[in-house]
């Protein structure tokens, strides 16, 4: 029997026969999350009721990639993420969702479609609504956009995730954490293909690694929490759409390539279980197989990098698919001045404006924030 972390309020044991979870006093420090897919579809007998009239759930922005861990390793930054509200509404039709409403940063809302099948946050929470088996009720959904769009921060695993983990508790928390990847995967699979090195994170928290795709398994990996970590992060004015930075890969690789790739990777995943900033600054700048082809396509991406180590950041490389770049540190005030440098850079080199912003790692991932019962 595995446990979970899953919301804010609780511990989740996993049943591993039924995939289905029951609330637990104690926490357990086993982080391996395996699914086979919709097992809670054929496992949950009866549909579950609502146990609150209205939710509203925050989902934490992520770094994906984190240089060598491409569509496999990813984390989740404190402070900034998307919130979902989510109310029970006999005006929708019984077992459907609507989205009533959607705002926030930039220009998310005219961007973004209401039509539930085409938006991130209703993909996911379908995905959930199919998986729990709900026929009886109509939800209306909000989303509030904390993340831009196309930025490297996740912003649309940030809004599946939020999404997954309000309509889960809506109906008392029955679902799995692999399911919930799985619903989210959902969503991002239609916006910006098949990965899971931001929804994972984004509903998980802290580091995580994807060992599996098929089936679906997830490791967690815990970073010592006396340790500090600061993760800077500038992102420019400039958008990088995620399926026009995947068309930018080879879909062949050399072995040379992948055997440094995959000892950077490992070398990555021993320097977060260690708490080792510097191994893990000096991994996450080493890819030599995604960056080198999207950084020629971030105006400025070399120098921003240059002045980050410069500056004396661990390590830098672009943040998921860019144009967000990430570097890492261990004191909040040297992350302002490195990003004060990156910041400068972007300008300089690539002509670009950018914003800066120093965080911390976020440990909980997607949960309530407030709820209204029954
Ligand atoms: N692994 C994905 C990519 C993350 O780099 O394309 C996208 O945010």
């Amino acid at each position: 029997m595995a446990i979970c972390n899953q919301s804010h309020f609780k511990s989740i044991s996993i049943d591993p026969t039924t995939n289905i979870c029951r609330t637990s006093s104690s926490i357990s420090r086993i982080n391996t999350f395996r699914c086979n897919s919709s097992v809670a579809s054929k496992t949950l007998k009866t549909e579950p009721e609502p146990v609150f009239t209205s939710v509203k759930s925050f989902a934490p922005a992520t770094v994906a990639n984190l240089g060598p861990g491409f569509d496999f390793l990813g984390c989740a930054v404190d402070g900034i993420g998307d919130f979902v509200s989510l109310r029970v509404d006999p005006d929708v039709h019984p077992g459907e969702i609507s989205i009533s409403d959607i705002n926030g940063v930039g220009n998310s809302a005219k961007k973004l479609n209401k039509n539930p099948l085409w938006n991130c946050a209703g993909i996911a929470a379908i995905s959930v609504m199919k998986m729990l088996g709900i026929k009886s009720v109509g939800l209306s959904l909000s989303l509030e956009k904390g993340l831009p769009l196309g930025s490297g921060l996740g912003s649309s695993a940030a809004s599946a995730a939020a999404a997954a983990v309000a309509v889960n508790e809506m109906f008392g928390g029955k679902l799995s954490v692999s399911n919930l990847v799985l619903a989210g995967l959902d969503s991002e699979a239609k916006v910006s293909g098949y990965h899971a090195d931001n929804v994972a994170p984004a509903i998980m928290g802290g580091f995580v690694l994807i060992r599996s795709y098929d089936p679906l398994d997830i490791i967690q990996l815990k970073f010592p929490i006396e340790k500090e970590l600061f993760f800077v992060l500038v992102t420019p004015e400039f958008e990088a759409p995620t399926k026009k930075m995947r068309a930018a890969l080879p879909s062949e690789i050399g072995m040379s390539d992948h055997v440094w790739n995959c000892s950077q990777a490992g070398a990555l995943v021993a320097s977060v279980l260690q708490g080792d900033l510097r191994g893990l600054g000096k991994a996450m700048s080493s890819d030599k197989i995604v960056e080198p082809r999207r950084a020629p396509l971030i105006p400025g991406m070399e120098g921003v990098k240059r002045a980050a180590i410069e500056a004396g950041a661990f390590g830098c490389t672009i943040s998921g698919a860019g144009p967000t770049v990430v570097a890492v540190t261990d004191d909040d005030g040297r992350g302002r001045e490195i990003g004060e440098q990156m910041v400068e850079a972007f300008l300089k080199e690539g002509n670009l404006k950018a914003l800066v912003m120093v965080r911390r790692l976020d440990g909980v991932g997607a949960r309530l924030v407030s709820s209204s019962p029954r």
